[in-house]
């Protein structure tokens, strides 16, 4: 395996942008405990990903030896059909300009990327690496989706014309601790464990689920997605095209939202809002690959996980001394 040859492991200097995001702030908070080198960057510390020269200012200061890509501009299903032209306009602008400054200022820096399995032909019930752009992805997330599939044709390009090394990862749905507690904006999951306890909260008799609950997705815990970035970090060689982070396991927004239901001990009903759309009705990643390279690597098991979840945001929803019962 080659490794990073100027740097020792502490050494290694870490650039994470979108660090302080939902997966972001997670993969700071793993990395800070080995490395003494972690910087979170966005735009609420000052970097414009949109803005070419003071990226590239940003990452000469730093000079990363690895750039963790978690920086995007993404939203709800609703979201992405509302504003397809900001999506794909921001995504590739920051896209490019992350490449462009890393090619100018930092070559030698490894970039990881995180790659929505959205990203998937829409049709596809397994998705397995193979398949990949076998066909176009699902029409409820075609401007977020595709700008992804563009980000891996950058990492190709940049590999190809100036040796720039890229890892691509592709992960599920992400669940856990630390996402905006905003319902608008949170992520699927984590949005309903918001919703049932707020309607536990407001002694409601009922909890909306958007849609009809049948789709099936694939989770993975945030600090596992954490996890596996760290396990390839220190080898340079490059991942252009992408592997699931995978477990092979789809589970319905209704079998999610029971699970939540019990660990909340929320008592009302669930109500489906139809006029939500459902997006792909099954999202499920083959592991086969993973498996294979990662033998050891343990998933955390969805209920510790909703568990773990649930608990995060009692204590930011429940005030002290407020009943719950
Ligand atoms: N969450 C999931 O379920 C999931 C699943 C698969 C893949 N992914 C991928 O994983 C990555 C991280 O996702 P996430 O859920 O952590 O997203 P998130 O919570 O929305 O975080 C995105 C980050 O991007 C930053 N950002 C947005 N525009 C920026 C700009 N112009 N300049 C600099 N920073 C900017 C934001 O920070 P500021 O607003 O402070 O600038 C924010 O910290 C994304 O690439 C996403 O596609 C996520």
């Amino acid at each position: 395996m080659a490794n990073y040859k100027k740097t020792t492991r502490q050494q290694l200097k870490i650039l994470v942008l979108g660090g302080f995001g939902f997966i972001g702030t997670s993969v700071v908070s793993l990395l800070s405990k080995k490395y003494h080198y972690v910087q979170a960057a966005s735009r609420k510390n000052g970097l414009n990903l949109l803005h070419e020269y003071p990226t590239k200012k940003y990452f000469q200061t730093f000079a990363p030896d690895a750039i963790i890509n978690c920086a995007a501009h993404k939203g709800s299903v609703h979201y992405d059909l509302t504003y397809p032209a900001d999506i794909a306009q921001n995504n590739l602008r920051m896209n490019l300009n992350i490449y462009k400054a890393a090619q100018s200022t930092c070559p030698k820096a490894v970039i990881i990327n995180l790659i929505p399995n959205c990203t998937y032909p829409g049709d596809l019930l397994v998705q397995k690496e193979n398949e990949w752009l076998n066909g176009p992805v699902h029409p409820s997330v075609w401007s977020y989706a595709n700008t992804k599939r563009m980000l891996q044709a950058l990492s190709v390009g940049y590999w190809n014309q100036y040796g720039i090394v890229s890892k691509n990862y592709i992960i599920p749905n992400v669940y856990g601790p630390g996402d905006s507690i905003d319902p608008q904006k949170t992520h699927a999951l984590n949005g309903l464990i918001i919703r049932m306890l707020l309607a536990k909260r407001d002694s409601e008799n009922t909890c909306e689920i958007w849609g009809t609950g049948k789709p099936k997705r694939e989770w993975i815990f945030v600090e596992d997605v954490s996890r596996a970035i760290e396990l390839n970090l220190e080898n340079i060689q490059p991942q252009l095209d992408p592997i699931n982070i995978a477990q092979n396991k789809a589970y319905s927004i209704t079998q999610i939202a029971i699970m939540i239901r019990r660990i909340s001990q929320f008592k009302g009903r669930l109500i489906y809002n139809t006029s939500y759309p459902d997006g792909a009705p099954v999202k499920k990643l083959n592991d086969s690959i993973f498996r294979s390279r990662y033998p050891n690597f343990h998933f955390t098991d969805l209920q510790k996980g909703i568990q773990q979840t649930v608990l995060y945001y009692q204590k930011l929803i429940y005030p002290p001394n407020t009943t719950t019962t």
